[in-house]
Formats: structure tokens, sequence, C-alpha cells
């Protein structure tokens, strides 16, 4: 969602602020904006649209030339994507300008207040309610950064905000509660910026903010308080990535890019995590071992691709720890009653660590006293601030808005957690979990495979860029795997997609099935007979009723062959592991197909990248 950039030092900011922006497009906006400070003025530039739009009316009307500057990418919430609504906001003195992200909640009562107070309004946004309190605040006398104190003791809901004041041309102040804001520490330059990717190609140096802390960016320091004005504890941290990794690399999209790292990603995200005896090692988890034989219980909670990746970690849990595992949609966790206890573990799953539902529900398992884990993709974020412990994957930046790499490294990270908790409370161990944890070590290569063999996916995909409908059907695991084919479906080609668990064809969907209907169907291993032979039953089912079958199944599987329109096969791996094989062609599918269609594939309409509000 919003995207936030702020700069003081030596550089044109425009120049650093907009690159800074452009970088950021990933999170999905629909209107942009800069204030440039220059010779004690305020200039601000902001339209609608993507930010070629913003280059245009900065190239027709260039501002002057300053050091200090902030931009922003704006997803709507409080009032239509025009520019009017565009961030920086400004006060009634044009003085003092502000960006935001996140939902100021109270700002009903204070647009009111303010207006009463004989302050002039040209937006419907929450955000130029601050700017209007700030200018009241600096008038009554301490400076800006105390101005930003006292404002955000009086807001409710979630916010980032970045603020900049004619009366001090060398200060930027940002705030934070509840949304993402990191600063870049550079010689003789400071960033600010919803995360490193809009700095990295200046420095990799980073601070991570905590809850309700104000920043004070200076080109000669950084300082970080609270909102009581009280010192804060900083944690400086070195970004593990270049600026090359934040760019497409001779790819045509970041999507294209993030599919092909996915055999990196994984091994990646096993590295270090098995020992030469084959144990695991996941020390970083900090729950001890102790306490992980106390759990009883297992939630999951995440949202949307990460959510499937919770589902595919049931049976995983289920299976190897031999413990029961609910998985839970973050955002509607919370508005039930969890039974939750000291000896529950939630698990929260979110590649951005930034996703408001998931963090939302984190807070309510610590006020039942669970314990938390969290698996996250992005470090210096809030997840892992939040939780008792955290699994890192190591997808790398994630740019493409619809998640891939990051989905294969957390169901890396799921099986390693399944795994070490069996190892730790001795189910399973000495076979099963031994075994595993050798395979793990082959998905790299697995996963490789299929990436080689991807050109009948494409070409299918770019004959059915005219259809309306695809349903996905799968079992045990493959279900998961089958709504996260719909879901890449829906968010990439803006298609009418579904997943269904096939044993439930039945019972409603199967009336869905027409002539020439594309049906996807992701085949357990034969090893798995009984689930394999139900599913292969379920498509001579839909092709006897004209669906066009598109089967997923390992290689060599003949028993599949007669009953489908396309195969695609995919190398051979146990039940568990198979969404690591079979989710990749889907992802390739969805792909092509959105851009055989002319769709922008990494910023599908309406979408952000990380859902930084409820
Ligand atoms: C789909 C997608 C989203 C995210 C969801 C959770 O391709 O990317 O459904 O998976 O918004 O995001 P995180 O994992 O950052 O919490």
């Amino acid at each position: 969602m919003c995207g936030i950039v702020g700069y003081v030092g030596g550089r044109p900011a425009l120049d650093v602020v907009v690159e800074g922006l452009a970088r950021l497009e990933y999170r999905g906006y629909d209107s942009a904006g800069v204030a440039v400070l220059a010779d004690g003025k305020l200039a601000t530039a902001k339209r609608a649209g993507k930010l070629v739009n913003l280059r245009g009316a900065l190239e027709d009307e260039p501002p002057p030339e300053g050091t200090l500057g902030m931009g922003h990418t704006r997803w709507a919430t409080h009032g239509a994507p025009n520019d009017r609504n565009a961030h920086p906001h400004v006060d009634c003195t044009g003085s003092v300008a502000v960006i935001h992200n996140g939902i100021i909640e109270n700002f009903a009562e204070l647009r009111a207040e303010l207006e009463e107070n004989g302050h002039r309004l040209l937006s419907d946004t929450d955000t130029e309610a601050v700017a209007h309190l700030l200018e009241d605040e600096v008038k009554a006398g301490g400076g800006l950064v105390e101005a930003m104190r006292r404002v955000c003791r009086r807001l409710e809901g979630a916010f980032t905000l970045v603020a900049v004041h004619t009366g001090d041309p060398d200060l930027v102040v940002g705030a934070r509660r509840n949304s993402p804001l990191v600063v870049g520490v550079g010689e003789g330059e400071n960033f600010l910026a919803s995360d490193v990717a809009a700095f990295i190609a200046h420095t990799r140096n980073a601070i991570e903010l905590g809850q309700d802390q104000i920043v004070e960016l200076r080109a000669g320091g950084v300082t970080v308080t609270d909102f009581e004005g009280r010192p804060a504890d900083v944690k400086e941290y070195h970004v593990d990535w270049d600026v090359s990794a934040a760019e497409k690399g001779g790819f045509d999209y970041f999507m294209l890019k993030e599919i092909a790292e996915q055999p990196q990603a994984v091994a990646d995200t096993l590295l270090g995590r098995i020992g030469a005896d084959g144990r695991l090692h996941l020390d970083e988890m900090r729950i001890p071992d102790r306490e992980l034989r106390e759990v009883d219980k297992i939630i999951i909670v995440a949202c949307g691709t990460s959510y499937h990746a919770g589902l595919i970690a049931k049976y995983a849990i289920e299976h190897w720890a031999g413990l029961p595992c609910e998985v839970e949609l973050a955002s509607e966790f919370r508005y039930r009653d969890p039974i939750l206890s000291p000896s529950t573990l939630v698990i929260a799953i979110s590649q951005s660590g930034e996703t408001m539902d998931a963090l939302m529900a984190v807070r309510h398992a610590r006020e039942q006293k669970a314990k938390l884990l969290g698996i996250c993709n992005v470090n210096g974020s809030t997840l892992p601030r939040e939780c008792d412990g955290v699994l890192y994957t190591h997808a790398g930046p994630e740019i493409a808005v619809a998640s891939t790499k990051a989905f294969l490294t957390q169901l890396v990270a799921v099986y390693l957690i399944a795994l070490y908790i069996a190892q730790v409370r001795g189910t399973k161990w000495g076979d099963e979990v031994f075994a595993m944890v050798q395979l793990l070590e082959r998905m790299p290569e697995k996963v490789e495979k299929v990436l080689e063999t991807m050109e009948p996916v494409r070409e299918l995909a770019r004959s059915l860029s005219g259809e309306h409908c695809v349903l996905f059907l799968g079992r045990h695991v493959g279900f998961p795997v089958a709504l996260e084919g719909a879901l890449k479906l829906k968010e990439l080609a803006y298609m009418h997609a579904e997943g269904f668990a096939a044993g439930e064809l039945k019972h409603g969907p199967i009336a869905l099935i027409e002539e020439g209907l594309p049906v996807v169907v992701v085949v357990p291993p034969r090893a798995r007979e009984v689930l394999h032979d139900k599913i292969v039953s379920n498509i001579q089912e839909i092709r006897a009723r004209g669906a066009r079958t598109i089967v997923i199944a390992e290689d060599g599987d003949e028993s599949v062959e007669p009953y489908a329109d396309t195969l695609i096969g995919v190398p051979a791996v146990p039940t568990l592991l198979q969404p690591l094989v079979t989710t990749v062609p889907l992802q390739v599918f969805a792909c092509e197909l959105a851009s055989a269609k002319g769709h922008d594939v990494d910023q599908p309409r309406n979408l952000a990248k990380s859902v930084t509000v409820e």
C-alpha cells in the first residue's frame, strides 16, 4: 500500500525521492506526489495515476532545486484517487507538508474541530487533518518534532507520517504506529521509507523503528524518541541484498524473474538449517525445545497466498509433528473467540511482515498468552518484533505484487518447523523425518526441472486468454495448491477462477461444468494410491460432462493420460512436498495468461503488495 520516501542530504532531493518512489511502485498505488523544500519555501506536485503522470507534471513545471524532500504513492482509502486527494497535504499557511500511510480513525472529529477553528481543508482525506493539526502545534511552539509528538498522541488508528516545515529546512520528521517505516543511514545524508527498496541504491545500512516512535532526520544524523520524547533503543541492521535484487535483470516482469529465482530461494531458505548429521537447527526460532514439547495445539494465521502456505502446513504439522493444527484467515481470527492458552503455538505467516490483519491476529493471540512464532521474508518489518521467535524465509525482495518465490520459501519454512517439532518431540525421528530432510535438500533441483519444461504451459495459457472462467481441483495438499492457482489467476488475469477440494465436486461445484470449461486438476503422487485413484475418477467425471481437462501429475503417470486434454508433468516427490513442484506451473500459467491479455503483471489493478490497513 502507500509508499513513503523522505530524504535530506547533499543531492537534489527530487531525484532521490522520485527514484525511491519508482522502487516502491510495486506496493500498489493510484496517485503520487512530492514536496521539496528549497530557499525556505515548499514546492509540491501531485498527480492521479501512475508515476509517469507525476514525472510529466514535474517536467512541465520543475520545482526549485532543494536537498530535502519527500514523496508518496497513495493507495486510496479516504477519498477518490485524484490530484486533490494525492499526498503531500499542506496546512493553511503552506509551510507544513505531510504524507501518510494508514488510516486515522478519528479523522472526522479532528476535521470538524479544525474547521470550527477556521482551518480550510481542501481534500477528502484523513491525512490533511494532520497537516493542519501540525500547523497549530508548530505555532504553539517547540518545533516540528515536538508538534508531531503532540499530534500523534491525539491520533487513533494506524499511521506512518512524514512531515517537513519551512521553519526548519534541514529536518524531516517521521512517526510510526502500526504502519511500516525504516530509516536508511547514509554519509552526510539520510533516508526514510516504507521499505528499504526505496534507498537500497544509496545505502544498505538501516534502522528498524518500533511502535510509537518519532524519528528526527537531518543530513548529519538521526535521533529516535518515543511519543513522550524519551530516547528509544534503535536496532541498526545491514540489508543483505543489493540493488540488483530489486531490478528486473533482463526479464520482462519482476514476476517472471521471481518465478525463475525459486530454486535459489528454496536453497537459501534451507541453508544453514540442516546439520551434517541431518538434524535440523532452528535456534533462531527462540522458542526453547522445552516449551515446544509443551505445545498441545498449533494455530496458523495468515492472509492470501500466505494463508495457502498455512493450509499446506496443517497437513505437514499434523502428520510429522503429531499436533492438532488449525489454520485461520488472519482477518477473521480476532473477531471470533479462538481458544488459546500458554500451550498454544500461534504461527503467523507473512511475506511482508506488515500485513495489518496478521499483526492484529498476533496481538490478539499475545493477549491470550499464546506462544508466537513468525514466518517472515522482510528483515526489519513489524511481525518479527511482535513474535517470540521468527523463522526468516530467504526469498530476497519480492517486488511483483503476486507472491511466488515467497510462497515456495514459506512452504520450506513450514516443513522445517513441522519436522523440527517432530525432532524435538521425538515423533517419527530416525526414519521419516530424516528422509524428509534429505529430500528437502533436493527440492531446488526439482523446482529447476519444472521451470525447464514450462513452454507448453505458456502455450496453453496463451490459447486460453479468451476464456472467462477456469476451475482448479485438488485433494489433500493439492487442494490449497488449487486455491493458490485460482488466486493467481484472479489477481493477474482478472478472470473468474475457483479452487475446490475435488471431493467436494459432487456436493455442488460439478454443476458449473459445461462444454469446454477449462479445469486444472492437481493429481497426488501415484504412491498415495487411494487419493490418486479418487482424483482420477474425478477427472473422468468432469470430462464426461465436457470439461477441458488440464492435468498436473507426476512424470510418467500414465493412468491420467487418457483423461487429460493437456498433461503437465512434474518430478515425482512425496505427497507433502508436492506443492513445491505443482504450484510452479500454476504461477507460470497465470503470469502468461495475464500477459497475453495485456495486463500489468507486476502491478495488477486495485492490489497492493503489503496490505497495511485492515
Ligand atoms: C497473492 C498475494 C497476497 C498476499 C497477502 C498476504 O499473490 O501476494 O494474497 O499473500 O496479501 O501478504 P503477506 O504475506 O505479506 O502478509
